[in-house]
């Protein structure tokens, strides 16, 4: 390479680039700040917690930093939300093995633990919106989201059920029902069902383009469906290789009555959910699930990556990809750092 002065160099970048260099915005924090096209907010967030029976509180093996609460666990995680700023918490109840059976008939208990979490929440917190899912797969001895005849899932008796199990749950607090049983035709029926019971304002948030995934398994775990589980969910979860099927059913959803809707997992699915969003006119939330959240948490313990900058980047990607909100196991550590940041 020839001795150029820098002068010269100068003048060609000039002339090549027009004088635009983009790292001039680069260059302070305050100018950075300033062309920031996508912000985190709490009030992005959507904190999933577990329930349990009994006092105390037991960790998830496969989530470090994740628990088991009791039920005033739970009360004590909403009111923390609450003063985060946190707009949601979602529930979902670890059920005693014995209470399990083929029919999954805790769901229709309207004193079961996820609806007396609910009560106890909407009593103690009442400015905080509580989510719980419809699907059978917590209550269920075969770990599937519906009713079964043998290996087939029975897709009408199922939505049935999940129906009942909706008006349940709403009856008892629920603010927000998010059908995660990826059975045909629910999202229609659990609105009339919640109509017909007088409950019009409680909304849904269908798991539309949720997809039969490895990334779940550490959330099997936390609610013990995983050692359960006869076979896998891909007679109803999405094929992985699919994304023009996750905009039919997710505008199948929108057809249905659902006021938002819902792509999961997140992470490897961010095509899927800025198609989504720019596709469909509605709001639309990412669920950053139990498996990348030990992803992220089993790097950042081997000193393999920097766990806090790593989820910061990976839920503003969630934004960027244009997410309305993220389902986060991270919600209450994050909000804080934002909290921090701001000062
Ligand atoms: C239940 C349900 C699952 C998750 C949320 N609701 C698991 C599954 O479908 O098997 C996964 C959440 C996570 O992995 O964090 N239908």
């Amino acid at each position: 390479m020839s001795q150029r002065d820098v002068s010269d160099i100068s003048r060609q970048i000039v002339d090549a680039t027009g004088g635009l260099r983009m790292r001039r915005l680069r260059q302070a924090e305050w100018s950075r700040r300033l062309v920031r096209e996508n912000q985190l907010r709490s009030s992005d967030l959507i904190w999933p917690i577990f329930v349990k029976d009994g006092d105390g509180a037991e960790p998830v093996a496969s989530m470090p930093g994740v628990e088991r609460r009791s039920v005033a666990g739970c009360v004590d995680a909403a009111r923390q939300a609450a003063d985060l700023g946190i707009p949601v918490i979602a529930l979902f109840p670890f059920t005693d093995p014995a209470l399990r059976d083929e029919t999954g008939s805790q769901a229709l208990n309207p004193d079961n633990l996820v609806c007396r979490t609910a009560r106890a929440i909407k009593k103690a917190v009442p400015e905080i919106g509580i989510m719980c899912d419809a699907a059978l797969d917590p209550y269920t001895s075969h770990g599937h989201d519906g009713l079964m005849d043998g290996e087939r899932i029975l897709n009408d008796e199922s939505v049935e059920v999940l129906m009942r199990q909706s008006v349940i749950q709403a009856e008892a607090g629920a603010d927000i029902i998010g059908p995660s049983d990826m059975m045909d035709g629910r999202v229609a029926c659990i609105r009339s069902a919640l109509d017909d019971a007088g409950l019009r304002d409680t909304m849904i948030m269908a798991y539309s383009a949720k997809y039969a995934s490895a990334f779940y398994g550490p959330f099997r775990d936390a609610v013990g469906s995983n050692a359960m589980l006869k076979g896998d969910k891909r007679t109803y979860q999405m094929d992985f290789a699919n994304a023009n099927e996750a905009l039919r059913e997710a505008a199948q959803d929108i057809a249905e009555g659902a006021d938002m809707i819902m792509v999961k997992p997140g992470l490897a699915y961010l095509d899927i959910l800025s198609r989504i969003t720019q596709e469909l006119n509605v709001p639309a939330f990412a669920y950053q699930t139990s498996g990348e959240y030990a992803m992220i948490m089993a790097a950042a313990q081997n000193g393999w990556l920097d766990g806090d900058k790593a989820i910061l980047e990976v839920l503003t990607a969630y934004k960027r990809a244009g997410a309305s909100g993220i389902l986060s196991y991270f919600a209450p550590k994050v909000a804080m750092a934002l909290r921090e940041a701001a000062g």
